[in-house]
């Protein structure tokens, strides 16, 4: 069979929209297509080549649209089919790939394939989904084991029509695991990835894809009462091949971008999913270094920035020249970045919104910006559970009511950590809710917005948008900073993060300071005695004299190499 791929995502600048917060067309208070179609001059002008739409199907909302229950729509409140085309073909029109989001571990408990299950003794659909019977313990009836979910408590749920069996939900009881090994389940997944192909969408997201294959037997974790049992389905025992099957049958035949949601993958098969070779997906997301400040996200550590520079470092060594890698700070599950890390973001909020994006994304791979991003949006301080829509939310406060806690403290760290922070709306001017919604928004609207919104900072001299703008065009424009290799220098220091890139006798410098304070760098040996031409910074003055160069509170400069006898 032909092989359509250009691989065009290598060069690709991908924008992520949450399309309940992005922003609202009819005042119901939820984001919606109209409302993003009133936006594309906005993401045109900003640069982008491809936007991510997190999902946009039907879905009755119990984990925000990763509750799937029917694939090959719209759900009624961003819009229609008919407008999702109209949408695809205004982003076409302006050179923008659109990317879905693929939700295939689960759907659904409405999906019409499980309400079968349950209505119907005899369903074929029974075996799209993993039922077991429970185990007897005297009077009681035991889950089939003991794994819990990702989202706490057991993994199992009771299968309401029946007396004795239990399905498998790895997330919440609402998401039914579908099961992978069930060949006819593949092919339906073939047929929905093909679907949107052949209507021109461009690539998918592919929600936790490499949890599909489950270990044969599904066995209990027995050295703890209850257990993740994630060693039974990350990077399961048919994974490899259950993704190079898609890749045969949809992914190679289209000119597409498969950009996998890694859920804690072994080193070897992050590398093995993104290589080339294998014929899986394209890249993944890997999100070792936004642990580098947390434990299990709501715990909040010292910032240790050498884990930072570790996680962002290492796949791009690991997957150069053998696949792609993808570059991201922030997305739907993720509180936002300048309010993470020990940043002094208050006073320094230009410097640390625009350091970031400069020494994250012009490293090797396609980066990835999630909205909001681009104006530095920051976290919002809840100061109620009632506040809070992500229902994962919920489940952390229950679990923290346990522990002895003041409600000020739990709501602190859920402040800190939850995903809520990135699903507040996209704020565009100072006027009710931002300007996100004439009516109620579904979420809360960070109280912050009458300074920190499009408007205001368009209007600004220290832009963040247009320093966004700016790295985009930069990344876009120098092949080294898309095809060139990754050397990282300094790894021991504790203040900056700095790397060259290389191509073809072409090098670039990139550094960052990750402090507030005044840093004197001396040049490595590997740069010494070139001269250092800076081709964009996040300050005006760049000082380097006698092999030092001194650095702004964090400032990040990307510099051109020179050899001396260049000139
Ligand atoms: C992914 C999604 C997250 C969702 C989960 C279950 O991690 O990004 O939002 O809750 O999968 O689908
Ligand atoms: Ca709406």
């Amino acid at each position: 069979m032909e092989n359509n791929r250009t691989k065009w995502y290598k060069e690709a600048i991908i924008y992520q929209i949450y399309p309940y917060s992005f922003m609202d067309s009819n005042g119901d208070g939820i984001g919606d297509i109209k409302g993003i179609m009133s936006k594309l001059d906005y993401l045109e002008n900003l640069g982008i080549t491809a936007i991510w739409f997190s999902p946009l199907y039907p879905s009755p909302d119990k984990d925000y649209g990763y509750d799937i229950s029917d694939y090959k729509n719209i759900a009624p409140h961003f819009g229609t089919l008919e407008e999702f085309k109209t949408l695809l073909d205004e982003c076409h029109k302006r050179g923008i790939k659109v990317i879905m989001d693929s939700v295939m571990n689960h759907t659904s408990s409405e999906h019409a394939w499980f309400k079968d299950v349950i209505n119907n003794p005899s369903s074929k659909y029974r075996d799209y989904y993993i039922i077991r019977k429970g185990i007897k313990n005297g009077k009681k009836l035991l889950p089939p084991n003991n794994w819990t979910s990702v989202f706490t408590g057991s993994a199992w749920e009771k299968l309401p029509s029946s007396d004795d069996e239990f399905y498998l939900h790895l997330f919440t009881k609402e998401q039914p695991d579908l099961n992978w090994d069930n060949p006819k389940v593949r092919e339906e997944m073939v047929d929905i990835f093909n679907f949107w192909f052949d209507m021109g969408v461009d690539g998918f997201r592919m929600d936790v894809f490499n949890v599909f294959s489950k270990v044969d037997g599904l066995p209990s974790d027995n050295a703890l009462k209850m257990s993740r049992g994630s060693k039974y389905y990350i990077d399961g025992p048919h994974e490899h091949e259950y993704l190079h099957e898609l890749y045969e049958k949809s992914f190679k035949k289209y000119d597409s971008l498969l950009v996998g949601e890694s859920f804690g993958p072994h080193p070897e098969d992050k590398i093995r999913y993104a290589s080339e070779a294998s014929e899986e997906i394209d890249m993944l997301f890997d999100f070792a270094h936004l642990k580098s400040d947390n434990r299990n996200n709501y715990f909040k550590k010292k910032f240790d920035i050498l884990e930072f520079k570790k996680g962002l470092a290492t796949p791009q060594i690991n997957l150069y020249g053998k696949g792609w890698n993808s570059l991201v700070l922030e997305n739907h599950d993720t509180p936002r970045s300048i309010s993470r890390f020990d940043f002094n973001s208050t006073e320094y909020h230009y410097e640390v919104s625009t350091m970031l994006p400069l020494i994250t994304f012009f490293g090797f791979g396609t980066p990835f910006i999630f909205e909001g991003e681009e104006i530095g949006m920051t976290n919002c301080l809840f100061t109620s559970i009632d506040e809070c829509m992500d229902p994962v939310t919920h489940f952390i406060h229950t679990i923290m009511k346990k522990l002895p806690m003041t409600e000020f403290q739990r709501m602190k760290m859920i402040s800190f950590g939850c995903r809520d922070n990135a699903r507040t709306p996209m704020q565009w001017d100072d006027t009710l809710n931002a300007g996100f919604t004439k009516g109620k928004p579904w979420e809360k609207v960070n109280p912050n917005y009458k300074e920190i919104n499009v408007k205001n900072d368009l209007a600004s001299v220290r832009s963040i948008y247009h320093f966004y703008q700016s790295v985009i065009f930069l990344k876009k424009s120098n092949k080294t900073l898309i095809y060139g290799d990754f050397h990282e220098l300094s790894k021991n220091s504790k203040e900056v993060f700095s790397y060259l890139r290389s191509l073809e006798g072409n090098t670039l410098f990139i550094i960052a300071n990750f402090t507030d304070e005044t840093v004197e760098y001396k040049l490595p040996k590997e740069i010494e005695g070139k001269t250092l031409t800076s081709l964009l910074s996040n300050y005006n003055d760049t000082e380097l004299k006698d092999g030092i160069i001194v650095l702004n509170p964090y400032q990040a400069t990307c510099y051109e190499i020179k050899e001396e006898n260049d000139r």
